[in-house]
Parts: structure tokens; sequence; C-alpha cells
């Protein structure tokens, strides 16, 4: 089984990185093949607790190799930072491995995404001001830096001259801020080039030839599925693709090579910035799950909107992933409900329906339609199998399975390693 997409199937946040963490022991390469620093991927390992931004989560196991691939933004000043942070603390990060056609974030794509989600004023997306948008739109307009551009002055002073000539004059013209000099730009990015040289290779070729000689690779995406720039809630979402295709763009594999598709869901249902949310709390419930599932943004510290279990999505999220299993994250978070509402349905102008509606309008029309499930009071933080957990709890998951169209193949009672049921093996 080499190949295994593990991605969020809802607005991210799910547990992903605590989810390939747990992978990382038995896999050879970690690949993170979209988004960039906007992703925060905490993993608890023992009493040690990393925020992950930009690197893949298998660097935290030693035997596992970690790729950024060609698809990700990478901050060079945010890598270099992250890669002494974790060696400060005793991690070995040498493995790292980075693809030459990466992108690059420089200063004035950070620039830009503020300055634009500020025009934006009542309409802005809420992102995490990164740069994210801006580095993509580059490389999609072809006026984007790569990695390996760091490595030849002259290609990357034209490249910067060509990027900055038209965004100077915006900056000037429409936002009334000062014009980014190019021999700036050059100069900051050429201090990373030595830093960094030594992790750069063609990773597309080192993953093909790791998957022909049955290496386990696993490709971590960043964000969610309803972040997808084609398939989430546009234009509230991030400019990549985490969706499972995303995977063979982001890294250069073709998709007949990838076996399994993991999708994290979390027991209910969590949303960072702006845009529709069909079953967001404004109440005492929404408050409760915030305050025990910790929900609060590891890169911007923004709290989490919070709302119940939305099946309808979760079940999208199995139709445009091809999902072959769940992972179920922080059940242990709703210990203590009497019953727990999940939604099944939307009710639309009067329509009940069952399938993510294409319709943005609709969409942000939908009101969920709840059932209730039975509740459980006990602590089940220490299950280990899944005839530890209440009957309620199995019941819970059994009818989130049911509704999702894949099986729950492990479930997450607590932010650790060792705090999780593994139903049916990944690998
Ligand atoms: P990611 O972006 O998908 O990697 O998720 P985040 O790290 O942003 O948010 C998930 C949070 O939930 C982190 O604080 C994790 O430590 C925590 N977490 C993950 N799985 C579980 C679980 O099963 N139970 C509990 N209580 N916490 C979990
Ligand atoms: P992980 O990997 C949750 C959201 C932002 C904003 C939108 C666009 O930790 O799950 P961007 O900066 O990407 O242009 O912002 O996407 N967003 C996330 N929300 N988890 C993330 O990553 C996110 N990365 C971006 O809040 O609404
Ligand atoms: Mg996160």
């Amino acid at each position: 089984m080499p190949a295994l997409v593990l991605l969020g199937a809802q607005w991210g946040d799910e547990g992903k990185g605590k989810a390939t963490d747990l992978l990382g022991g038995s896999v050879d390469y970690v690949v993170r093949y979209q988004g960039g620093n906007n992703a925060g991927h905490t993993v608890v390992v023992g009493d040690q607790k990393y925020a992950l931004h930009l690197l893949p989560s298998g660097i935290l196991s030693p035997g596992c190799v970690p790729v950024i691939g060609n698809g990700v933004v990478v901050d060079p000043a945010v890598l270099l930072s992250e890669l002494s942070g974790l060696e400060e603390r005793g991690v070995d990060t040498s493995k790292l491995l980075i693809s030459g056609n990466a992108h690059l974030i420089t200063p004035y794509h950070t620039t830009m995404d503020k300055v634009t989600e500020r025009f934006l004023g009542k309409r802005r997306i809420g992102t995490t001001g990164r740069g994210i948008g801006p580095t993509y739109a580059d490389k999609i307009n072809r006026v984007g830096i790569r990695v390996q551009d760091l490595f030849d002055e002259s290609i990357l002073t034209q490249k910067v001259e060509a990027a900055l000539d038209q965004k100077n004059q915006i900056l000037a013209k429409l936002y009334n801020r000062r014009a980014i000099a190019v021999e700036e730009v050059v100069e900051e990015l050429l201090g990373y080039a030595d830093a960094l040289r030594g992790y750069v290779c063609d990773t597309t070729l080192l993953l093909n030839d790791a998957l022909d000689q049955d290496k386990v690779v696993l490709f971590e995406g960043g964000q969610g599925t309803l972040l997808d720039v084609d398939h989430g809630t546009y234009p509230f979402v991030t400019s990549s693709n985490p969706t499972a295709g995303g995977a063979c763009t982001g890294a250069g594999v073709g998709p007949t090579r990838i076996d399994r598709v993991i999708g994290i869901l979390k027991a209910y249902t969590t949303r960072v910035g702006a845009g529709p949310f069909p079953t967001e709390l404004f109440d005492e419930d929404g408050e409760k799950l915030r305050t025990i599932g910790g929900e609060r943004g590891v890169t911007t510290g923004r709290d989490r909107r919070c709302g119940w279990f939305d099946a309808v999505i979760a079940r999208y999220a199995t139709r445009v992933n091809g999902l072959t299993d769940f992972f179920l994250t922080k059940l242990d978070v709703l210990t203590g409900w009497e019953s727990i509402p999940v939604c099944v349905a939307y009710e639309i102008d009067g329509r009940r329906v069952t399938e993510l509606p294409y319709n943005q309008t609709d969409f942000h029309h939908a009101e969920p339609v709840y059932e209730m499930l039975p509740g459980w009071s006990e602590d089940i933080s220490g299950a280990k199998e899944f005839s530890d957990l209440p009957k309620n709890a199995q019941a819970y998951v059994k009818a989130l399975e049911e509704m999702s169209g894949a099986p729950v193949s492990a479930i997450g009672v607590g932010p650790g390693r060792d705090e999780t049921i593994q139903i049916n093996s990944f690998l």
C-alpha cells in the first residue's frame, strides 16, 4: 500500500497534524503538496507540543523523509525560523527536501495580502495574511519566483523586476503605499540561498523512484476540502487545492499511484475566517465546543467558529476526494452532552436537500435539518478499542459513518499520539 493522501474533510483544523504524525513512524516520506504557512498543524508527542506551519508533520518521526512539494508556496524566512526552532528542541531536520519548483512567498506578497484584505473591507475573506493568495496569483499569472531562482542572481533579478513592475503601480496608485525596491527584495532573497541550497532537489523524480521501490509515501494536505479553491465555498476559500487531486499536481505523481485517501473529520465542525457555515452555533453550546475543544487558531490565534457535525459536508468530501477512509477526531470533546444534534440535510427555501448545493446562494440560505443522537457522560480519553467506548459513543460513530459514505478507520480521543483507536490499519 505505497501511496496515501491524508487531507481535511471540512474547513481545516480537523487534526491532520496528529494523524500525519501518527502514521509518520510507518512511512518513508511525508509530502506537503499545497498551501504554505497558512496551515497550523499541532502535534503532541508525550509532554511536548509542536505547532508546524510549513514543514510536513512527518519531520517529527526520525525515520521519515519530509518533503515540500512543487505545489507548496514557501516563505523562506518562515521556513528557516521553523527549522531552527525545531533544531533547538533537538529535532533532526537534515532529511528535509524541497522542490526547486515550489514558489516563494516574498515580502511583497504578504504586503499585497494585507492591503487587499483591508481594501475589501467587510467583504474580506479573513485570510491568514501570510501572502498565500498573491503568491498563487503570481504563479498562475506566470510572474512567480521559484525556489530554484534563488540560485541564479541574474534570473532572480529579472523575475523580481517583472513581478514588481506591475505591483508597484498597484501599491502606489491604488493602495497609496510605498513602492518596493527590486534590489531590496533580491538582496533579501539571495540571503536565504546558501541556507536552503542543500535541501533543494527534483522531488518529483525522487518520489516516483521511491514509489517504484515500494516505499510508503504519505501526502499531507493543508487546510480542508471546503477551503479548496475549486470545490470549497468560493470565494471564502484558500488559493490552492487541498482536495485529493491536488496531491498529484502538487507533488508530480500520477493519480494511478494513489492507493488510499484518508479524510480527517472532526466529530463536530469548525471554521476560521469568513464564509457560510450552516451548522454554526452562536449560543452556549458553541462556546462549550470552543472551550473544551481548545478551538483557537494555531496560526493567527483567532477563535474558531464552532458548530455541530454536518453530514452533508462529510458526504461531499467523500465524493470530491474519493475518500476510502475517515479518521474521526476529537470525539472526546463531545463527552457530557445529553444529546448531540447532527445535521443530516439542509432546508433551502422550503426544499429538503441532502447533497451540498453547487449554487452559492442556495448554500448561503441552507438551514440545517438536525437529527438528535443520544450522548454519553463517561470519560473516553483512555479508550484503546472501539468496544471500550460507551454504547452511545459507538452509535454516534456508526451513525456518522453511515451518513458520510466511507468507513471510520480511526478515532481520536485526545491530542496525544496514543490517544487513538485504530479500527482498520491504514497501511
Ligand atoms: P490541523 O490543522 O488539521 O493539523 O489541526 P490543528 O492542529 O489546527 O487543530 C487540531 C487540534 O486538535 C490540535 O490542538 C490537536 O492537538 C487537537 N487534537 C487532534 N486530535 C484530537 C483528538 O482526537 N482529541 C482532542 N481532544 N484533541 C485533538
Ligand atoms: P490548517 O492546515 C483553517 C482559511 C483562512 C481564511 C481562508 C483564506 O491548519 O487546517 P489564506 O491565508 O489561506 O488565503 O486564507 O482560509 N485558512 C484556514 N483555516 N485551517 C487552516 O489550515 C487554514 N488555512 C487557511 O482562515 O478563511
Ligand atoms: Mg490547523
